[in-house]
Parts: structure tokens; C-alpha cells; sequence
């Protein structure tokens, strides 16, 4: 008998060194530990022994038990950490059904991404994106737009003035005019950016943007402006949104319209958001004031043109129903991941 547990701890030690799987020491464990395994077969061959051999036995029978268990925890702690699945439920240092982690990829802002929908519509109409300074002089941002100095059109913008007779513009108007300077009609341009003025509350922040359009050429009519107004509207609010001119006043543009659409809160029923009146003001627009036209060496009797100036954030509060354009400026994510 003892003959016989020699060559099984030999046997043993040699199936160890080559146990490289689960499975194998699985195999293992039975083979040595297991009910029919060997140790607990040899254990039940104590009771034939003689009181002498009984107690050799039996001490190298318990001898070679703790070395097999010793042995086969230190081959499942050494696979463990190489990353295979051991023996047993759940103990592993890598579980390759556990949901992988999220990537959070950035996104764009709710104002860039109407912006950039804007320039895609007048994109595909024809138009160039031109570009200005945003401190701007006294001249572009107002003269030059038939602004003179005493204008009261003046206190329709709450100016920042810095020194010199520069301002932080106030509008996107004066890119009409340095694109006229250099450029000769016919045109077709729009002017995306930020424009700031002093004045803070539920629908206005001192920064905020406009797209400028304008197009020159011979015999552009209103009746060119109200098409690409229609077509640019129903592109953004939807095809059956309904769209009205009203006469206005701007300095650079006469005829002056603004620009309504039916309130989109309450397909024109009547509500707060429009103030009962079931529309919501837009847009400004009109046909280039011949003044203005002068001032850049254009000659009013060849070429008339169209022009118009929007807010995006205004056009963003309506379009998606934020009621505090504020919120488009604190960067609180929560609300930035709705869009
Ligand atoms: N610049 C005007 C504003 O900020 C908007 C505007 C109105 C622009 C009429 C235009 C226009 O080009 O024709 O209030």
C-alpha cells in the first residue's frame, strides 16, 4: 500500500505541472479528492491494515491530502490571475458577461446645431457664408446702415460702447455692408454670429446670435423675399406652419416687414407664449434701402436686393419650448443632453 501512494504522489505531481485548464484541475480534484477519487478509496483500505501499518498509512495518506489540496489552491489562485475562469461559480477576476463600459462622446449645442440647419437651407439656395468682427466700428455697425448719429432708430439697440467709436455690434447688419465693399453684385450671402447688447431677462442675454441674409441682383422683388422666407420657415417649424408679413420700420430696409409664424405652442389658438394672438414674431426683413446702397457704390438704379436678420436662440426657445433663453448659456449638461 505504501508502495502504491508513492507512485500516486508521483503521478499527481506530474498531472499538476501540466494542469493548465479549469477544466484539467477540475479533472484533477476529482481524480484525488472526489468521493470514488483516491485518497478517500485508500482512507477506506485503512480499516484491512494491521494496527502498525494502519497508522504508517494513514499518515501518508493524510500527508498527501493536504499536499493535493495545497497543490490544486495554488494552481486555481495562479489561473485566477491569469484571468481564466477557475473552478467554482463566479470566482473570476474577469467576467466577460458584464456590460461593457459607455463611452460619452460630446455633442453639439442646441444653438450650433440650428445654426448650422440654417446655413444648410440657404446653403442649398444659393447663398455664401460671409463673416465680420464682432467689435465692430460706429460706421458698419450703424452709419454706413442709415444710422446717423442722431438717429432715434439708435435707441432701438442698447449699445456697449467701447472707446473710439467702437461698439460691440449689435446686430449681424454691418457684414452686409463689408461684403458689398468688396464684393460686386449679384450676391448671395448670409452672416452667422454673435452679436451682443445690453439687456437680460427671460428672453434676452447680452450675447447672443444672428443670421444676416442678403441677395442683390437686377430686379429682386418682395415677392423674392417672401419665397425664401416661406421655403426657409417650413424647412425649420414644418410645412404647415403658417407665415405672415407685417409692415415695419428698419433704417436700412424700406419696404421693412417683420415676419410671424403661427404660434407653434398653440397652432395659433391663443396662449401666453404669443400673447393671444395665436403669432409669434420671427424675423426682421425688406428690400435694401437705396441709402444704403450709396453708401457702398452700388448703383440703385441697377440693383436692387433683399435683406433679412433672425435670432437663433430665439428660433431655438420656439422650435424646441425653452422658455429661459438662459438656459442655453449656463451649460447645466442635464439640459444640454436633451437635444
Ligand atoms: N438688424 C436687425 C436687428 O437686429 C434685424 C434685421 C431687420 C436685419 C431687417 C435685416 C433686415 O437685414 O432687413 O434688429
Amino acid at each position: 500500500m505504501i508502495a502504491d501512494i508513492e507512485q500516486k504522489q508521483a503521478a499527481f505531481a506530474a498531472a499538476a505541472g501540466q494542469a493548465a485548464t479549469p477544466d484539467q484541475l477540475k479533472t484533477l480534484r476529482s481524480e484525488y479528492l472526489g468521493k470514488k477519487g483516491f485518497i478517500p478509496q485508500a482512507m477506506k483500505r485503512l480499516r484491512e491494515l494491521s494496527p502498525d501499518e494502519k497508522r504508517a498509512c494513514g499518515k501518508l495518506i493524510n500527508d498527501f491530502k493536504n499536499q493535493v489540496e495545497n497543490r490544486l489552491e495554488e494552481l486555481t489562485q495562479t489561473l485566477q490571475a491569469a484571468g481564466g475562469k477557475a473552478e467554482g461559480k463566479g470566482k473570476s477576476a474577469f467576467d466577460p458577461t458584464l456590460p461593457g463600459r459607455k463611452e460619452t462622446p460630446g455633442a453639439l449645442h442646441p444653438v450650433t446645431q440650428i445654426m448650422d440647419e440654417i446655413i444648410s437651407i440657404f446653403f442649398s439656395l444659393g447663398f455664401d457664408v460671409e463673416e465680420g468682427p464682432e467689435i465692430e466700428s460706429d460706421y458698419y455697425n450703424f452709419e454706413a446702415l442709415n444710422i446717423p448719429a442722431d438717429h432715434p432708430a439708435r435707441d432701438m439697440q442698447d449699445t456697449f460702447y467701447i472707446e473710439d467709436a467702437r461698439v460691440l455690434r449689435t446686430h449681424t447688419s454691418p457684414v452686409q455692408i463689408r461684403v458689398m465693399e468688396k464684393q460686386k453684385p449679384p450676391l448671395r450671402i448670409i452672416a452667422p454670429g454673435r452679436v451682443y447688447r445690453s439687456d437680460s431677462d427671460l428672453t434676452h442675454t447680452p450675447m447672443f446670435h444672428q443670421i444676416e441674409g442678403l441677395m442683390v441682383d437686377k430686379d429682386v422683388s418682395f415677392a423674392h423675399l417672401k419665397g425664401i422666407m416661406d421655403i426657409f420657415l417650413h424647412e425649420v417649424f414644418g410645412k404647415k406652419t403658417k407665415i405672415r408679413f407685417r409692415p415695419s420700420f428698419f433704417p436700412f430696409t424700406c419696404p421693412s416687414a417683420e415676419v410671424d409664424i403661427q404660434c407653434v405652442m398653440c397652432s395659433g389658438k391663443g396662449c401666453r407664449v404669443c400673447s393671444q394672438s395665436g403669432w409669434l414674431e420671427i424675423l426682421g426683413a425688406g428690400m435694401v434701402d437705396p441709402a444704403v446702397f450709396q453708401h457702398v457704390d452700388y448703383d440703385p438704379d441697377e440693383w436692387t436686393g433683399l435683406a433679412f436678420g433672425l435670432g437663433i436662440e430665439r428660433i431655438a426657445m420656439l422650435k424646441y419650448g425653452v422658455n429661459d433663453i438662459r438656459l442655453f448659456f449656463e451649460n447645466d449638461l442635464r439640459f444640454l443632453r436633451q437635444f
